[in-house]
């Protein structure tokens, strides 16, 4: 049997409470309540196995992180444990002096997330009036402090004429990188397919201006590129592999292999609430489903390609062939690879701009 290596980076979605409404929002659409999350002295405990196990890069996430009112001593317990912190955050909730005790208890990292980059637009789909100028303001004072800074930004049909300024934004605030990721299609974004699918050309357009901005900006900025995988021809690695070098864990303490994967049904899921990391990871019945290739079928069985995108998404085979052990259907070996082109064209025409915003928990 193949050896499992250790997991590089863990994912904690301390709480599921955000104050914006996002309409692709990556939670489930059943939201955890406040009373089931782990407490301060659980998720230290779990910090101090992952770091036991392997793990290197703590992302802190939610929800908004920063509603937990012991987000300072989470990041203080994460550090001793040895592990790098990076915090995931819309900055709706966070201070300067707030900032400052988060420096102080060593936060290695932070990542913001922009919706627009004007307050007409992010706040409109944020769902959240003053968003963008409380953002700037947070920018600020993180560039004073002098974190290194990730600018986070969602793509999609109502933003993507958006990205040069995006990519303009973060060289004006001083970030090391930018994530830009069209939007990808699971929980909320699933109910707003209508609303946000780009088109075939802004998908196409937005390659050229990434590709464009990479070379211009090289030592300057590094740019992180998801594209639109309902135009590609070919899928994605997704989470780098199933059970491969990430982990993510909910308010609750279950442990995923993805942030969607509770969408497949019949998988059981493990909670470090009753087990210790380690076992979740090497002998889980959901980390092993698809780990590896021997879970796979044709047409993957044997492409040539297996090793490279391991699959695609399972999540994404479940939602569209209904399958999560079919091929992604991104890939133009998936029977159902029509069926999603189709979809998207579909979608990418929809009339209508009008968006369902994620309940607030
Ligand atoms: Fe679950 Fe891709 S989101 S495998």
């Amino acid at each position: 049997m193949t050896q499992v290596p250790p997991p590089m980076a863990m994912l904690a979605e301390l709480t599921h409470r955000c104050p914006l409404s996002c309409p692709y929002c990556s939670n489930p659409l059943e939201l955890e309540a406040r009373s089931r999350e782990l407490t301060t002295e659980q998720w230290l405990r779990v910090f101090r196995e992952a770091a036991d196990l392997g793990v290197l890069q703590l992302h802190l996430s939610g929800g908004e992180p920063a509603t937990r009112r012991d987000l300072v001593d989470l990041v203080k317990g994460a550090r001793e444990a040895g592990l790098y912190t990076n915090l995931i955050t819309s900055g709706i909730g966070l201070t300067r002096a707030r900032l400052d005790e988060l420096d102080a208890a060593g936060l290695d990292h932070i990542q913001l997330s922009l919706q627009g980059m004007d307050a007409e637009t992010a706040d409109r789909i944020g769902g959240y009036r003053g968003g963008f100028e409380r953002k700037m303001q947070v920018a600020g004072w993180i560039k004073d402090i002098g974190f290194p800074l990730t600018l986070n930004c969602v793509l999609h049909r109502q933003n993507l004429h958006q990205l040069p300024r995006a990519i303009e934004m973060a060289v004006e605030m001083g970030a090391r990188r930018i994530e830009v990721a069209i939007v990808q299609f699971y929980g909320w974004a699933m109910l707003n397919r209508n609303a946000l699918m780009p088109t075939r050309e802004q998908a196409r357009e937005a390659e050229m201006i990434v590709a464009e901005a990479r070379e211009r900006l090289k030592g300057t900025l590094v740019i992180d590129f998801v594209p639109a995988d309902y135009h590609g021809d070919y899928p994605k690695r997704c989470m780098n592999g199933w059970g491969s070098v990430g982990l993510n864990i909910t308010p609750e303490g279950t442990v995923l292999p993805c942030h969607a994967a509770q969408t497949i049904k019949h998988l059981e899921f493990w909670s470090v609430a009753d087990r210790s990391l380690s076992e979740v990871w090497y002998d889980s019945p959901a980390f092993n489903a698809y780990r590896g290739t021997d879970w796979m079928k044709e047409p993957c069985r044997s492409c040539e390609h297996k090793l490279k995108d391991l699959g695609g998404c399972r999540c994404q085979a479940l939602a569209i062939s209904g399958d999560p052990a079919a091929a992604d259907p991104v890939c133009v070996k998936s029977p159902d690879h029509g069926k999603l082109q189709e979809m998207a064209m579909q979608f990418s025409d929809g009339e209508s701009d009008e968006l369902t915003y994620r309940t607030p928990a």
